[in-house]
């Protein structure tokens, strides 16, 4: 029996890996109880581009899935959001982008507050959100996905239709494919696709390497960075999380809904606590 009468169990009495897991969790909590004590510093809604601070969250009232996490995004980053399963990523995403109401905190884009606005209202302010799952219309083709990336501006389709191929070829060389007979990495190559046919300046994308090949998912990071050099900032989230530091300019690792670290790709990715908790042998507990 544990010392807290068998709350939390004795990691010495389990098999390893959930001993792993039981040391991994009490040394998040660690983390986290310091992250607390030193709340994120940030500046004002005029200094960033995208600002959400102190951002509280969720799905079933009374219940707070983000609990104060900030998340800030200047003009041509891309800043990467990991942590582990159900530490609140899509949860902020889908906030951010309007999906899940605003409970608390502040959230602004180029200085305007957003915290109020429907989804629609963010795509015409150029924002493009790329969900975890679901993301295409699969008995649509791929040109009739596009055309409903473009639904807000038609008359634009011809236009952005030229500019969105020349990043993603695929999506005019198979422009009468239907959306479901395509492999997971072309999936998401249209989700993308669909999401720039508004012109977005921010690009928020939610995982969208997850289930893909190792020789997709670099595809599907060179396309980042690749879109992100046409002029868009991008916030990801990621399960590559090693990979997606290497590239990303600045990162976020959210836990239990709060920031548990923050700093450039490099900063966290030889961070010893980041390495041990979140990229390393326990990052799974
Ligand atoms: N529609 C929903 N209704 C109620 N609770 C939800 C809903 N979606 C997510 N949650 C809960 O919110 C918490 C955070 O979920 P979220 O999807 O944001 O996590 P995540 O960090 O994106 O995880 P993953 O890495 O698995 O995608 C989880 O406890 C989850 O069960
Ligand atoms: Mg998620």
């Amino acid at each position: 029996m544990s010392e807290n009468g068998g709350l939390r169990p004795d990691p010495e009495e389990l098999p390893l890996e959930a001993e792993e897991a039981v040391v991994a969790q009490e040394q998040r909590e660690e983390v986290l109880e310091q992250a607390r004590a030193e709340a994120v510093e940030v500046g004002g809604p005029e200094d960033y581009l995208m600002l959400a601070k102190d951002m509280v969250a969720g799905y079933v009232p009374g219940v707070n899935i983000l609990n104060g996490c900030t998340l800030t995004l200047t003009e041509g980053e891309v800043v990467a959001i990991i942590g582990p399963n159900g530490a609140g990523k899509s949860t902020l995403i889908k906030t951010i982008f309007g999906l899940i109401p605003v409970r608390g905190g502040e959230l602004s884009l180029r200085a305007r507050n957003i915290a109020e606005l429907p989804a629609h209202a963010l795509v015409e302010r150029g924002v493009g959100y790329v969900p975890q799952t679901q993301n295409v219309f699969p008995s649509l083709t791929i040109e009739e996905n596009l055309q409903m990336g473009a639904f807000l501006r038609p008359q634009r389709f011809t236009e952005r239709f030229a500019v969105v191929a020349e990043l993603f070829p695929l999506l005019a060389d198979r422009r009468k494919a239907k959306a479901g007979s395509l492999s997971g990495g072309e999936r998401q190559m249209v989700a993308m696709g669909r999401a720039l046919m508004m012109d977005p300046s921010v690009l928020l994308l939610d995982e969208p390497t997850a289930g893909l090949s190792p020789i997709y998912q670099e595809e599907v990071f060179q396309r980042v960075k690749e879109v992100n050099s046409t002029g868009v900032s991008v916030v990801m989230v990621e399960q590559n999380a090693r990979r997606c530091l290497q590239i990303c300019d600045r990162g976020y690792v959210l836990d239990q809904g709060r920031n548990a670290y923050s700093g450039t790709g490099a900063d966290l990715l030889n961070d010893p606590n980041v390495i041990e908790l979140y990229l390393g042998t326990l990052a799974k507990g």
